[in-house]
């Protein structure tokens, strides 16, 4: 069969059996899928033979890039060890304790105690349910509102879709599920299309965390269990908080007893130059989520991580607690896991992000991109850098068909070899954390070329 042969044929077989996470399955059958065959370091290859630098790292997920020797011997070593044995029977796997112990010494103060699952969601849905056993034990049961942001993504499960601020997540799904209140973000960019007018960041960060007190007296602290947020938006599109913003929303929850949940499912390991963005931006979370660079996306496998509050709850019940999942601390996902962090301890690579190629990265994306015609704002942090497309840099006015300008943006860039993600009109990259400064270079000049095409097709350029 030729390649292109197979690549029809596997698009025959995808549209005809495969139903796609997030995606417009008419559509998508339509046009074909494209099938990824291999990938090595930050490159990926197609069932074409067409390569592609990984601007996403996946799904922010891919710390170490592709192709790890040492993580897949430590996979295939686990397989023949022991495939499978569950933590339920009063037993565990030494994976699962040692990854428990590893992630001790890296969680930020305090957080000594885990439980695992298998993904993000799972993660923020077991946070929610510890986070009413909480209360519950503590005989506080009316305390069960969950506050979320408007714009956050926490996942798909009921609850997790429910905690996540995305609109358009909802209305397919009847949700959010009763409990679930938003609060206003640190959108401090778009604070002016939004009506606050030429407001300064630190005084917006205030702002912001004086909506989520005033919400609380609203509703009434004594009903609220939690508030969750990612230390930086992801999926809403790459939000940076103001300086002034954390350290406010933490003194008003401090102020009315809710528990603070940190969901770093994107911001975990490394991402942001430290282990945690708990630990860049001084969070002293309660709970704290993690999935994705937990293994480099090599196994699925998620953890809660929990303080001293939750966690010294639980173990001191007394009572069996009643949640735990089939492939909770799975041996071959920890032993993968585990080797992923000592890698990453070994190589300290999430100082080489903090110290080398994180500000490397961030210098190179503004001196490329910082005046191009279309980018109205460059941000960022360690690896992670969005670029805001909009219609007038002055008046930072977005463009009035939301996302058009994105995706004709990111069709661009995987024609010419590179995924970058469009959400709404802004183009996010959060590379593996490997990237060479060579990488880099090539990864910043196929950006331009993309944006220099889609400024050509608006005829900005
Ligand atoms: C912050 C955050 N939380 C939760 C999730 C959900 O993780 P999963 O897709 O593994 O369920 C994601 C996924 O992108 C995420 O970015």
């Amino acid at each position: 069969m030729t390649v292109h042969n197979q690549t029809r044929h596997w698009q025959e077989l995808d549209a005809a059996h495969h139903i796609h996470p997030f995606s417009d399955t008419a559509a998508l059958n339509k046009e074909g899928v494209r099938v990824i065959t291999s990938a090595k370091g930050v490159w990926l290859t197609d069932s074409e033979g067409k390569r592609l630098i990984d601007g996403m790292a996946g799904l922010w997920c891919v710390q170490l890039g592709y192709g790890n020797e040492e993580l897949a011997e430590a996979g295939y070593k686990a397989l023949r060890e022991l495939p499978y044995y569950n933590s339920f029977f009063k037993t565990t796997t030494p994976p699962t304790i040692e990854l428990a112990a590893k992630l001790a010494e890296v969680l930020p103060e305090g957080m000594s105690r885990v439980l695992f699952a298998n993904s993000g969601s799972e993660a923020n849905d077991t946070a929610l349910k510890l986070i009413r056993y909480y209360w519950n034990l503590k005989g506080k049961p009316q305390k069960k509102i969950h506050l979320s942001r408007e714009m956050a993504y926490h996942g798909v499960t009921m609850a997790a879709a429910s905690l996540s601020g995305l609109t358009p997540m909802h209305p397919q799904w009847d949700l959010p599920l009763p409990g679930f209140e938003k609060v206003p973000t640190c959108y401090w960019y778009g604070a002016k299309a939004a009506g606050y007018g030429d407001i300064g960041e630190d005084e917006f960060g205030e702002l912001i965390a004086a909506k989520l007190e005033e919400r609380i007296l609203e509703i009434g602290a004594d009903r609220i269990a939690s508030f969750s947020a990612e230390p930086i938006h992801g999926a809403g599109g790459l939000i940076f908080p103001p300086r002034t913003y954390w350290a406010a929303v933490q003194k008003v929850c401090r102020k009315y007893d809710i528990l603070l949940h940190a969901d770093e499912v994107i911001t975990g390991f490394g991402r942001t130059g430290k282990w945690f963005g708990s630990h860049t931006y001084g969070i002293q979370p309660d709970i704290l989520t993690m999935a994705k660079g937990l293994s480099s996306g090599y196994q699925p496998i998620s953890a809660v991580a929990l303080g001293p509050r939750v966690g010294d709850a639980i173990a001191h019940a007394n009572e069996e607690m009643v949640h735990g999942y089939t492939y909770s601390g799975h041996p071959v996902a920890c032993a993968v896991a585990l080797k992923n962090l000592e890698i990453m301890q070994r190589e300290k690579i999430v100082e080489r992000v903090g110290d080398d190629i994180g500000p490397y990265f961030q210098a190179k994306f503004r001196e490329v991109l910082g005046d191009h015609p279309l980018v109205g704002e460059v941000r960022g942090v360690g690896l992670l850098c969005a670029l805001e497309l909009v219609d007038d840099k002055a008046e930072r006015r977005f463009f009035p068909e939301v996302g058009d300008v994105g995706t004709i943006c990111r069709n661009h860039c995987f024609r010419e070899g590179l995924v970058m993600r469009a959400i709404r009109d802004t183009m996010v990259c959060s590379p593996p954390l490997t990237i060479t400064r060579d990488e880099v270079d090539q990864l910043v000049a196929l950006a331009k070329r993309c944006f220099d095409l889609t400024a050509r097709d608006l005829g900005r350029l």
